[in-house]
């Protein structure tokens, strides 16, 4: 991995298929200029990936990630996506539990942990999802909150020394709501996420871990966020749904 700042695009349901063609192709467009500032990670959804991979040729400039998969690989479960599609269809990341999954479709650490088991078995890094709810943050549970979900996604888990595991921080107060927590505590949030994993892996596998921050970011404050070293980059929803705000926010990450 690159030490350039990453960046995963998560289009969540924001964009239609032709929509999610119309900004691949504008990415792809100014690839050059992105990806030398970024490592960009899109992550459309599962109905347009295929279409979307193909616009950027190969090898690409990007990296792809699936939104969701299930936590089976094959059977008879209608309507469900599977890692092994994904990977096969070029996605080398899959996001595992993240905050609107949990809320609105029932999804649970039990669930979170074999999907993240899952994506290893295939080669593919998952981006696992933590964060607190206001209420948990309100009454001083946020540490305990975000230390039993990480427990409870990474338990068992057994990480090989080439395999990287993203761990994106995303406050559930502060998705999609144009309010972002302040940098300060993003960062002591992550020295409590670095320390559980210190207690559960160890050197050097531990140093496979990444740290990412999501919640409002956008191009006016993703410097604040990202300084390489803690946090190594940002899960975008809203800021990365059309070129105009996507772009600017790849290139303030750099400062550029
Ligand atoms: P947001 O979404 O950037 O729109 O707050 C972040 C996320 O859901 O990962």
């Amino acid at each position: 991995m690159s030490e350039r700042p990453i960046i995963v695009a998560n289009w969540k349901l924001g964009l239609d298929h032709n929509q999610s063609l119309v900004l691949a192709g504008q990415i792809a467009n100014d690839a050059r200029e992105l990806t030398a500032n970024a490592h960009i990670i899109l992550s459309p959804s599962a109905t347009s990936l295929s279409k979307v991979v193909q616009e950027f040729g190969d090898p690409a400039p990007v990296s792809f990630c699936v939104q969701n998969v299930y936590s089976e690989v094959i059977g008879p479960f209608t309507g469900e996506t599977s890692i092994a599609a994904a990977q096969q269809l070029g996605c080398r990341y899959m996001i595992a539990g993240h905050s609107e999954r949990r809320r609105l479709f029932g999804e649970t650490d039990e669930g979170v942990a074999k999907k993240t088991k899952l994506a290893i078995q295939f080669g593919v890094t998952p981006i696992v999802c933590v964060g607190e709810t206001y209420e948990e943050r309100q009454s001083g549970q946020a540490e305990i909150v975000v230390s039993n979900e990480l427990k409870m996604a990474l338990g068992n888990l057994e990480v090989n020394e080439n395999q990287q595991v993203l761990i994106a921080y995303e406050p559930i107060w502060a998705i999609g709501t144009g309010q972002a927590i302040h940098p300060d505590q993003a960062r002591l949030m992550a020295m409590v996420i670095r320390q559980q994993l210190v207690d559960m892996f160890p050197d050097p596998i531990v140093q496979n871990f990444i740290l990412i921050y999501g919640g409002s970011v956008d191009a006016n404050n993703i410097r604040d966020f990202v300084d390489g070293r803690v946090i190594r980059g940002v899960l975008v929803g809203g800021a990365s749904q059309n070129f105009d705000d996507f772009k600017a926010l790849v290139l303030a990450a750099t400062n550029k």
